[in-house]
């Protein structure tokens, strides 16, 4: 009995590790696993009760060209500071996020095994970031793919025309999907709704919650999978006992 008893607190374990509440997506620059970096810097400081982000990529994410990616916001020109600031929120949630699990995909690439897919964003958000950029300008729909990296940094292909921001994203909607290929979902919900993640916030961060609804909503296969292991596993413990 006492095999079985640790068998199934082993198994346990196992589950706890895969915990999608809190846990840090396999990608280029994230930490194992989330925890407290009281150093995060200016627009990443939100997260520092918990991130999965270390305080170098913190202030990387706010420099141009950082050696994060390489990538060049102003391949149009400068981008204007109010533009960029989302970006950097952007890039803040992307790296010190522990709430992701429930839009964790894996990927072929060779930069990431893993990335985010239809991530729903909060309509405030979405729609702050396309009224700050309107005024700028892009060559590229989606920036995930297609540019010309020959000089180390990305420049618009060849083929390619620098045009007004509302030229190439119509919508509010259409920049937060396509930008990022549907890393992000649009959503109508607002920041008060708890349906929707959000770039900004102050204090507790408010997407954990979100992420607990969507797990506990969305009929997840691998959870009904560890149900059925720990129900099976908890049968056959009382079998043994009685
Ligand atoms: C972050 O780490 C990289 C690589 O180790 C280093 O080149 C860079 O200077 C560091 N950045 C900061 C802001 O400390
Ligand atoms: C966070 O606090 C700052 C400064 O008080 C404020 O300007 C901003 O609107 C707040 N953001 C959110 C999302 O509440």
């Amino acid at each position: 009995m006492w095999v079985v008893l640790v068998l199934l607190l082993a198994l346990s374990s196992g589950a706890l590790s895969l915990d999608k509440l809190n846990m840090c997506m396999d990608a280029k620059h994230h930490k194992v696993n989330p925890g407290p970096e009281g150093q995060l810097y200016l627009q990443c400081a939100p997260w520092r009760d918990n991130a999965c982000c270390t305080a170098n990529t913190s202030t990387e994410a706010h420099e141009d060209n950082s050696y994060l990616y390489n990538f060049n916001w102003n391949h149009c020109g400068a981008m204007s500071p109010e533009c960029k600031r989302h970006f950097i929120q952007d890039t803040c949630f992307y790296e010190c996020s522990p709430h992701l699990g429930p839009w964790i995909q894996k990927v072929d690439q060779s930069w990431r095994k893993e990335r985010i897919l239809d991530v729903p964003l909060c309509k405030e958000d979405c729609h702050s970031w396309w009224e700050d950029c309107k005024n700028d300008y892009t060559c590229k729909t989606n920036w995930h793919t297609g540019w010309d990296w020959s000089s180390g940094v990305n420049k618009c292909p060849a083929n390619s025309k620098c045009r007004k921001w509302t030229d190439v994203y119509p919508t509010p909607m259409s920049m937060c999907e396509e930008i990022w290929s549907k890393s992000y979902l649009y959503t109508t919900y607002s920041k008060t709704s708890g349906r929707c993640m959000q770039l900004w916030f102050n204090g507790t961060n408010p997407n954990k919650k979100v992420a607990e609804y969507y797990l506990n909503n969305a009929q997840q296969p691998q959870s009904f999978a560890l149900t059925m292991l720990l129900f099976l596993g908890f049968s056959s413990l009382s079998a043994m006992m009685y």
